[in-house]
């Protein structure tokens, strides 16, 4: 990798100045925006600096000149504005470099880093009998990208679905089931009448407060393993299941484990009454059991309310315990809205002070997605948009605009590139912006061809791809053929590739990824609009940007599907 290159260059400086030499993660390699201070600039000198009790400039001079006397072949020249030490690659090197990347394009960006180690990737966790909505595609989307990217390093990655299976709210669900609900209704259309049902519930509340004690004894029969109850728990939730999974179809997402919150229930009396034994857990006001976490500044973590009834984050603390027995993973990631921050500052806590920290455990959180008005996406009843709807609108846009941009292609291939934009433009729209931020969903801005968006970057590759089916054939040619501005910067870019792809894992980001392919789409574009490519009258040369462009589309497209988006050979 680029950077790691540039760090052991320079760490062989240091070392022949009797220099202290750095880790890896003290040296930054930085990408000037300005290409006159170099490809990669270093910083180094200002810390080293202090401690040589020297100039930043000084230490940078001895540095560049240090190197300049090595001459080593992957760098043309080395200036220093400042302290700043400024890397210019050489031709030779890049001209090489291009070459390994074609030669390994299908690998390349791939390591063994975390080779031996498990990572458990939980996302999307739906709940039972409600719909899914458009923040679930953002869980969805995001957790699927971090676990390909996290296999693509090697690690033996999780899937894990966490569903939202129970909790006193199936009583309620159940209380109103049996007093007004149709099976037939249910049977056609689960989730909206499920969901029907309960906020029925919830109106007639209002006029019969008695409601909300027959909700808590249908949970008390259901935790207690009432025939009738199980089943119809059971039931809800298979219809529900049968639901989501349609969804996943679509989107094309796969989860190992579908293992949820009842799952771990019968555990957590034992586990409260255990903690209590061990004095970590307490009585605490109104009869509940909590663990203090004063030693975090966090409010204490209540694992069970005063009428013995269990609560999420029991049912965490148990899932965590059973995951870690289990897999023995490394890392585990729970990729969850910012909303529950609080939640997992007290689970991670809570699992410090009951030693279940033997993995790396992190919230992987993300904002809202807004609607066009930057408020949140519901119906003129305010309830969330379900998915579903989402995606039917976004194909139906999508087939739109495919049906004039491809009006020459059958109809079975319109429709299916219009599903595939449809995927990608949903996808990126969600791994684009920073997971921390908002995102103001647009269906314009996810769907414009020439703009930052999937579709533009899924053209992109088609594009690409035309070129390589007419061009036929293609050589073993000459790299030294390739000496304009604009393939030095192609090569450039591919260069960062892996590392791009090692940032997304050590950040848990996607966006950074997302940026990469977008410049790199940038710059093809624009070496294709001014270079004669297939009509290059030199056929070594054309041979040599024919494989440039052979190499870009290949990385393009690995890129993409560690996005979990696919490509398309036309559009
Ligand atoms: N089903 C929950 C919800 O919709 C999210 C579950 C998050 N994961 C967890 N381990 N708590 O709010």
């Amino acid at each position: 990798m680029i950077r790691d290159l540039l760090k052991n260059l320079v760490n062989e400086i240091l070392k022949s100045q009797n220099w202290p030499v750095l880790e890896s993660e003290e040296i930054q390699i930085e990408k000037p925006d300005n290409p006159d201070f170099g490809d990669y600039a270093v910083n180094i000198a200002f810390d080293l600096a202090k401690q040589l009790k020297k100039s930043p400039q000084e230490v940078a001079q001895t540095i560049a000149e240090e190197i300049d006397k090595a001459k080593p072949t992957e760098i043309a020249k080395v200036e220093t504005v400042g302290g700043y030490v400024n890397f210019f690659l050489s031709d030779d090197f890049l001209h090489q470099s291009l070459a390994d990347i074609y030669k390994n394009r299908k690998n390349y960006g791939k390591s063994a880093s975390g080779k031996g180690q498990k990572i458990i990737v939980e996302y999307s966790q739906p709940n039972i009998a409600k719909q899914m909505h458009i923040g679930h595609l953002r869980t969805t989307v995001l957790g699927d990208a971090m676990a390909n990217i996290y296999e693509n390093l090697g690690y033996k990655v999780i899937r894990w679905n966490y569903l939202g299976d129970w909790g006193t709210q199936f009583g309620k669900l159940i209380a109103a089931y049996k007093l007004w609900g149709s099976k037939k209704e249910i049977e056609t259309a689960p989730i909206r009448a499920l969901t029907g049902l309960y906020v029925k519930f919830h109106q007639e509340l209002k006029e019969h407060p008695e409601l909300d004690r027959r909700g808590q004894e249908e949970f008390a029969k259901l935790e207690a393993n009432d025939k009738e109850n199980r089943k119809l728990w059971k039931w809800f939730r298979k219809l529900s299941i049968k639901e989501f999974e349609r969804i996943y179809k679509t989107l094309g997402i796969n989860f190992d484990i579908w293992l949820g919150e009842s799952h771990f229930e019968k555990e957590l009396k034992s586990l409260v009454a255990d903690l209590r034994k061990r004095g970590i857990a307490e009585i605490g006001e109104e009869g509940a059991t909590i663990i203090k976490l004063d030693q975090f500044n966090l409010p204490p973590a209540l694992i069970q309310k005063g009428d013995g009834a269990s609560l999420y984050l029991t049912r965490d603390i148990a899932a965590l315990k059973y995951r870690l027995d289990k897999y023995k993973p490394a890392k585990l990631l729970y990729v969850v809205g910012n909303e529950q921050s609080l939640h997992f500052e007290q689970l991670f806590a809570a699992a410090k002070i009951l030693d279940l920290n033997t993995a790396e455990l992190s919230h992987i959180k993300y904002g809202l997605v807004l609607g066009e008005d930057k408020k949140k996406m519901s119906t003129r009843e305010g309830e969330a948009i379900p998915l579903e709807e989402v995606i039917q609108k976004a194909m139906e846009l999508a087939y739109k605009i495919v049906d004039k941009k491809s009006q020459d292609l059958p109809e079975k291939e319109k429709a299916e590139i219009a599903r595939t934009v449809t995927l990608g433009a949903l996808k990126y729209e969600m791994l684009n912006e920073h997971r921390n931020s908002d995102i103001v969903f647009s269906w314009e801005k996810m769907l414009d061809f020439s703009g930052n968006s999937a579709p533009y970057l899924q053209y992109t590759y088609a594009r690409l791809h035309s070129i390589l089916d007419k061009a036929g054939k293609i050589d073993k040619s000459d790299f030294t053929m390739l000496t304009e501005k604009s393939e030095f910067v192609i090569i450039k870019h591919l260069l960062n590739f892996p590392d791009a792809v090692v940032d997304s894992a050590r950040n848990n980001l996607t966006n950074n990824l997302a940026l990469y392919l977008y410049e790199l789409s940038n710059l093809v574009n624009q070496f294709y609009e001014t270079t004669p490519i297939l009509k290059d009258d030199d056929t070594t040369r054309r041979h040599a940007r024919l494989i440039l462009i052979q190499t870009t589309a290949s990385i393009l497209k690995s890129g993409l599907n560690l996005l979990g988006i696919q490509t398309l050979d036309r559009i």
